[in-house]
């Protein structure tokens, strides 16, 4: 049987839920791409800006392999975060520097730390990279158990932890002081601000990263930039950290195409904040609409999403009953989070549809 040469641990594993491709839901639903209102991963509704793809357009590089140290991005995100790009590493999506740290950090058997209800990459990874996921379930409310991770800690001696902030699905942020107090833990700490850009400036520690010697701080323009189709994140490392990860990552793993996107993009960050301006006002029309709903019950977010709990119907079923009409959003079927579903923030238009769908629901 060809499955005795895979490696067990894998062939044990279940696959990661991805959301389906656009193409193939309109297909299955029969309605066309342009009709679809898609809220189920957190994309920028936006897109990329006007000046990245007349960039793109007029790429004339795309035979030749890219630059396997990234440099010029390097040095834009250096100079525009005020950081060293010695500091710096490109990926494809944050989403690869994830599995990277794993691979680089963790040994068969050794173990982190995940924080679930949270990003369903890190006990992903954690599996396929053969690691023991030691999960200490957050509160409730999405708030961390800090003492449960503290008393985690002691008792199995992880390596890594692994937090999203803002949290993905609540939209979340973790207090300041309790992420200095994790900061203490003799482990790799790993905040990933996939959202950040749409919370609070005191939320971001991209520029402490050097002032801790385990500190690791994950980026990426999927979200802010509305890059997600062309792969490309970044994280911010202790310095004796980087020549580590650059000789276990392959070689050209950022395209050229990714490159030159971010690069645009980081050189017009106004008009992206403008953009995120959008998002964020969106957001705040969005959230009081969805807390009309008698039976939906809103989570305040700093992320470009609302989490709602649903009560006194399937939350399976709102997701199904929307998707039927075109609108896509995420429902999760995992304990504790089955009757939760999360929106992301679209544009105006994609609210108002939204909004008259829930309104009419039976
Ligand atoms: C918390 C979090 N981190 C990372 C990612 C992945 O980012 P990327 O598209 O850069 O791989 C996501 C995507 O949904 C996310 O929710």
């Amino acid at each position: 049987m060809i499955v005795d040469f895979i490696r067990p641990h894998i062939v044990g594993m279940p696959p990661y839920q991805p959301i389906l491709p656009f193409e193939v839901l309109s297909a299955e639903l029969g309605i066309p791409v342009e009709k679809l209102v898609k809220l189920d991963a957190n994309e920028n509704p936006y897109g990329p800006l006007p000046e990245v793809r007349e960039g793109l357009a007029a790429l004339n590089d795309l035979h030749i392999y890219p630059d396997p140290e990234s440099r010029r991005i390097r040095e834009l995100l250096a100079e525009y975060h005020g950081i060293s790009e010695e500091s710096i590493v490109i990926g494809a999506g944050a989403d690869e520097l994830i599995d990277l740290i794993m691979r680089l950090v963790l040994a068969p058997g050794e173990r982190l730390i995940n924080c679930p209800h949270t990003f369903g990459m890190y006990a992903f990874d954690g599996a396929l990279n053969q690691a023991e996921v030691i999960n200490v379930p957050r509160q409730a409310d999405f708030s961390l158990d800090i003492a449960g991770i503290e008393k985690a800690v002691m008792k199995y001696k992880p390596k890594l932890l692994f937090l999203a902030n803002p949290n993905n699905p609540d939209g979340g942020l973790i207090p300041t002081d309790q992420i200095k107090a994790l900061l203490k833990l003799p482990l790799l700490f790993v905040l990933d601000e996939a959202y950040v850009n749409f919370s609070s400036e005191e939320s971001r520690w991209i520029n402490e990263v050097q002032s801790y010697p385990n500190l690791v701080v994950l980026r990426t323009f999927s979200k802010w930039a509305g890059l997600a189709g062309l792969r490309i994140g970044y994280g911010v490392f202790p310095l004796a950290f980087v020549p580590m990860l650059m000789k276990a990552k392959q070689p050209y793993n950022v395209s050229v195409a990714a490159r030159e996107a971010a690069c645009i993009s980081i050189q017009n960050v106004e008009k992206l904040n403008r953009n995120t301006a959008l998002i964020l006002d969106e957001r705040e029309r969005l959230f009081s609409a969805l807390a009309s709903i008698p039976w939906l019950e809103p989570y305040p977010s700093q992320a470009n999403f609302i989490l709602c709990r649903v009560v006194g119907r399937q939350a399976a079923e709102v997701k199904e009953q929307l998707r039927a009409q075109g609108i896509l959003i995420r429902h999760f079927n995992k304990p504790g989070l089955s009757d939760h579903i999360r929106i992301s923030v679209g544009r105006p238009e994609d609210t108002t549809k939204i909004m008259t769908a829930l309104e009419n629901m039976e």
